[in-house]
């Protein structure tokens, strides 16, 4: 093998530029050219490419987002968009492809490699952590950290109004981001698509709280569950407690990545281009127990990775 690809592709995380950093530190380390393939699939498609060098990833292992660019790509769905792809990959002789991205993006990897053959290893980075194969995917825990200091802040004023607050986080179609940050921050109650909700029992913890004087509350809720707004309205309607709404949004997807999203990036992207080098194909990267292992592909992009709501009940019992 002499060359190879890298992209970023789905909803970007911080630490995309970290697994960059280290795909093409690796594969140059190795005698491999690398090539960077803008805006994911797409770029794959049109041809755009960007020759990588040392230089070419200095500075980015603190910075969120990706220099690639990222995009979801429709068209990849396709044969013919799957053929314009490998056309590529032929006529610039690039021998294997690192695609940095989550579910989506490893369903299309899937079908590329089972349509042409191509060399893919897949490198986990969603802030959802909802991959199945893998205990983290890159992004997961900056995500949980910053969605953390917006709810302590949150706290203050929830606190200095005796206040109900609900908070709605990101997470898609999973509560791995919601129940995380209610254990982190502390949260009276979170609440996750896995589990149907008791907002009657909800509202009267909330009740009992603050006859006992509790100065604030917090719920946490996964986008994949209810809409944050409804939620707040119905604790308002069934307990006439003051409630308000914040929905952290986009700011879980950006920011200087943690130092354990730096060091999960970096052994990830060091480690798919060994999966490479070796002969691997078709798999993606994934840490268990600490230990970075790899999975087949068709297994990271079906199922689902499976929420521990054991936990619910701790939230629940030490919030009270
Ligand atoms: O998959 C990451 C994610 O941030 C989800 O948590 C969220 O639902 C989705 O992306 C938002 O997608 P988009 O960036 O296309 O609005």
């Amino acid at each position: 093998m002499k060359k190879i690809g890298v992209l970023t592709s789905g909803g970007d995380a911080p630490g995309m530029n970290a697994a960059l950093r280290a795909v093409v530190r690796a594969g140059l380390a190795n005698g491999l050219e690398v090539v960077g393939i803008e805006r994911g699939y797409a770029g794959l498609m049109n041809g755009w490419l960007r020759p990588m060098d040392a230089k070419s990833v200095s500075g980015i292992i603190n910075h969120g987002g990706t220099i690639l660019r990222t995009a979801r790509s429709e068209e990849f769905k396709t044969d013919e968009g799957r053929a314009r792809a490998f056309a590529t990959m032929q006529r610039e002789g690039i021998e294997g492809l690192v695609v940095i991205g989550g579910d989506g993006s490893f369903r299309g990897a899937v079908d590329f490699h089972r349509a042409t053959g191509a060399a893919v290893v897949g490198v986990p980075a969603t802030i959802d952590n909802d991959i199945p194969g893998t205990r983290y995917s890159i992004g997961f825990d900056t995500a949980i950290n910053t969605a953390m200091d917006a709810i302590d802040k949150i706290r203050d004023t929830s606190a200095s109004h005796d206040r109900v607050f609900v908070v709605e986080v990101m997470g898609r179609h999973n509560g791995f981001i919601a129940l995380e940050v209610g254990l982190a921050a502390g949260a009276e109650g979170v609440i996750v698509p896995e589990v149907k909700q008791d907002l009657i029992a909800l509202t009267r913890k909330l009740q009992a709280g603050q006859a006992r004087g509790k100065m604030s509350s917090i719920i946490i809720v996964a986008e994949g569950a209810a809409r944050g707004a409804d939620i707040a309205a119905t604790i308002t309607q069934i307990s006439g407690i003051e409630t308000r709404l914040s929905v952290l949004g986009y700011i879980q997807r950006g920011g200087s990545p943690s130092a354990r999203d730096r060091a999960l990036a970096t052994r990830f992207g060091h480690r798919a281009v060994e999966l490479l080098l070796e002969g691997e194909t078709n798999v993606m990267v994934g840490i268990e127990g600490g230990r970075i292992i790899h999975i087949p592909l068709e297994q990271a992009s079906q199922g689902k990775s499976d929420l521990d709501t054991s936990l619910l009940t701790v939230v629940d019992t030490l919030s009270n």
